[in-house]
């Protein structure tokens, strides 16, 4: 059993590893935070301070400046890394296929050679349940064909097959690939939040600003689906949940080498008038809608089969849509212009 203390979190001051780094402070571990804040505000330590009473460094840097990385690790002995430094938009992507290979597939090759030199060898890493691709069949386990359908899905691809590839060389790496399905909600508290820079593409952030005033009316992209509503499903599961599934990995990564992928989900899946109905619930506001044509590149449905992450993990999702819409709204209320407010 390897001991593990201090940890390394790229894109720990983003949404996603922003809690996380609340859930490690929380549980003990020394936190660094290695971001470029292409897509994230320095106010976030201030906030995760604030909640944990303890304030994590950070170091301003680009995943793709090794030498930069070296020099940070250097100065610190880290046990481990969480790597959640990525670009994540899928339309851009699409738009900007190259800025996204560099960023996440160079930004990550470049870590893990920073990783070999400063011998450091267990990482968790941040991919997404894109990787799948349409549903072959549902919900999806760990071992559905991976056929992602755009840019950003084909990075986090080609750095899990660039994961595995190292744990076959090098076998004494502990490695753990998370497949996360969709993340959404916020820290109870309602110091930390998602901050969508420009037009939210994604539901949830979309439904709280419109919430909030910000934005006139939601467009649900089709109604028309073979779900039992006519409108989208997916895999909500709350941002904290998804955090302390990080934990859980790191505390499993710790008994042994390995390479370890796992789906991170709830299990269940929720279409868009349900989540609409219990933001509206949670929220005691009336938000207008009108239905559009299907956006270009959805699926009808899209959930996790959790199983294995609940079998060797011992972690499941615990809370609700109406939990992750309260915190959600509560977070949005609070900040209704994101971190840039202050
Ligand atoms: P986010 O944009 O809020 O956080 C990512 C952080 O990484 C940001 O703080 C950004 O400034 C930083 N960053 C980006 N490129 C960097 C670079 N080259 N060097 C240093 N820092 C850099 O996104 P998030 O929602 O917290 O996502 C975290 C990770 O989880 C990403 O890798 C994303 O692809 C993955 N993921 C997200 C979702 C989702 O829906 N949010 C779903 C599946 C997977
Ligand atoms: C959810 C549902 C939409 C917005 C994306 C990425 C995926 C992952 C998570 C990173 C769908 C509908 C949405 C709106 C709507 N990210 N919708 N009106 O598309 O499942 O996943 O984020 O890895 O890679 O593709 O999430 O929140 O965009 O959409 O009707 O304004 O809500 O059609 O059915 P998606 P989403």
């Amino acid at each position: 059993m390897k001991k593990l203390n201090k940890i390394l979190v790229t894109g720990g001051a983003g949404y996603i590893g922003s809690h996380t780094c609340v859930e490690l402070l929380q549980t003990g571990y020394e936190v660094v935070i290695y971001d470029n804040l292409c897509n994230s505000h320095a106010e976030v330590i201030n906030r995760i301070e604030a909640i944990t009473h303890k304030r994590p460094k950070l170091v301003i840097g680009d995943i793709r400046d090794q030498a930069s990385l070296i020099e940070c690790m250097n100065e610190h002995q880290f046990d481990a890394v969480m790597h959640f430094a990525g670009l994540k938009a899928v339309g851009e992507s699409v738009e900007q296929p190259l800025k996204y290979f560099d960023n996440n597939f160079i930004g990550t090759l470049r870590l893990l050679e920073a990783m070999q030199a400063s011998n450091i060898k267990t990482i968790v890493f941040s991919s997404s349940a894109t990787v799948y691709g349409d549903p072959v069949y549902l919900p999806f386990d760990e071992k559905h064909p991976l056929s992602p359908t755009n840019p950003y899905g084909q990075t986090k691809l080609f750095i899990e097959e660039m994961l595995k590839d190292l744990h076959v060389a090098e076998p004494d790496w502990h490695i753990g690939i998370l497949r996360y399905f969709n993340p959404v909600g916020a820290h109870q508290s309602g110091l930390i939040g998602e901050d969508p820079q420009g037009i939210p593409n994604n539901l949830m952030p979309y439904i709280a600003q419109v919430a909030v005033g910000k934005r006139e009316s939601l467009n649900i992209w089709g109604n028309d689906y073979p779900t039992t509503d006519g409108t989208g499903v997916r895999d909500y599961i709350h941002v904290t949940d998804l955090a302390l599934g990080h934990i859980k990995t790191l505390e499993h990564l710790a008994q042994q080498p390995k390479l370890f992928v796992a789906n991170l989900g709830s299990g269940k899946g929720s279409s868009v008038l349900q989540v609409l109905a219990a933001f509206q619930q949670a929220s005691g506001i009336n938000i207008p809608y009108a239905f559009k044509e299907r956006r270009a590149g959805d699926v009808a449905e899209f959930y996790a089969n959790p199983n294995l992450a609940n079998q060797f993990l011992n972690w499941k999702t615990t809370k609700t849509l109406d939990t992750m819409c309260l915190d959600h709204w509560n977070w949005q209320q609070k900040n209704s212009n994101g971190y840039s407010a202050v």
